[in-house]
């Protein structure tokens, strides 16, 4: 069972660098944008946060009308630290009862194209989500300087997702790093030698949103 779900993790690097995601949190979205939009559009009651990372996200969200569970499979990456309710699970078997959630997010987690089974993961959500309840589901739209520089294209299907009954909104964000340097660390950790061209701290990032509210038959 134990491997069974290891087996469904997505690597991430998050655990063994935490000073490089520390940088990316740090950074990425640095004046707040998506956290705007989610404050405005993750309804209140229990909310489920789908490969949560180190509950940045789940302890910004959190207030006294909205629990939020940060549900995260990797172990190096759940920070005890921070006042969270935490569970560990995968998108594709969430370890929770039917009906439980008044919603569900996910950041830039498991949802991606051609790396996961999505409609897996989803068909969990849909589980585990209360019918009129909403999932917001967050990737990099694309078109933007930073996804510049990635030598393949990393911007997320919004035909796709348009397809399966989500309603989406671009959030103009940016990278914003302290030094250039600093930029060039992530982004050729990311990128590799197309990340050493970066010459400024700001880069402009689009993200997109997905969003649907659920109606069960
Ligand atoms: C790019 S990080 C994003 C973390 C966090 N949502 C954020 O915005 O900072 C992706 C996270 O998804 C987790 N993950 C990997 N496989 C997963 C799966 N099958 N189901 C749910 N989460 C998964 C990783 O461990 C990692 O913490």
């Amino acid at each position: 069972m134990e491997n069974d779900k290891i087996a469904k993790i997505i690597p991430f690097y998050g655990g063994t660098r935490p000073d490089l995601f520390e940088i990316e949190r740090r950074c990425m979205d640095r004046d707040g944008k998506v956290i705007q939009f989610l404050e405005s559009n993750v309804p209140n009651g229990i909310v489920l946060d789908v490969g949560a990372g180190n509950g940045y996200t789940a302890e910004k969200l959190l207030t006294e009308s909205r629990l939020v569970i940060p549900m995260e499979p990797d172990e190096k990456m759940i920070d005890q630290s921070k006042q969270l309710i935490w569970s560990n699970g995968v998108a594709q078997s969430i370890p929770f009862h039917s009906n439980t959630f008044d919603g569900m997010y996910s950041t830039w987690a498991f949802f991606f194209d051609g790396i996961s089974d999505i409609d897996e993961g989803l068909k969990e959500i849909e589980r585990v989500v209360k019918n009129t309840g909403r999932i917001i589901i967050v990737d990099n739209y694309g078109n933007d300087e930073f996804c510049s520089f990635a030598p393949q294209d990393i911007s997320s299907s919004v035909a796709a997702w348009v397809e399966r009954g989500f309603d989406y909104e671009i959030i103009d964000t940016e990278f914003v790093f302290d030094t250039v340097e600093e930029a060039r660390k992530l982004l050729t950790f990311y990128f590799g030698e197309q990340g050493q061209n970066v010459s400024k701290t700001r880069l402009e990032y689009k993200v997109v949103a997905y969003s649907k509210t659920l109606t069960k038959g």
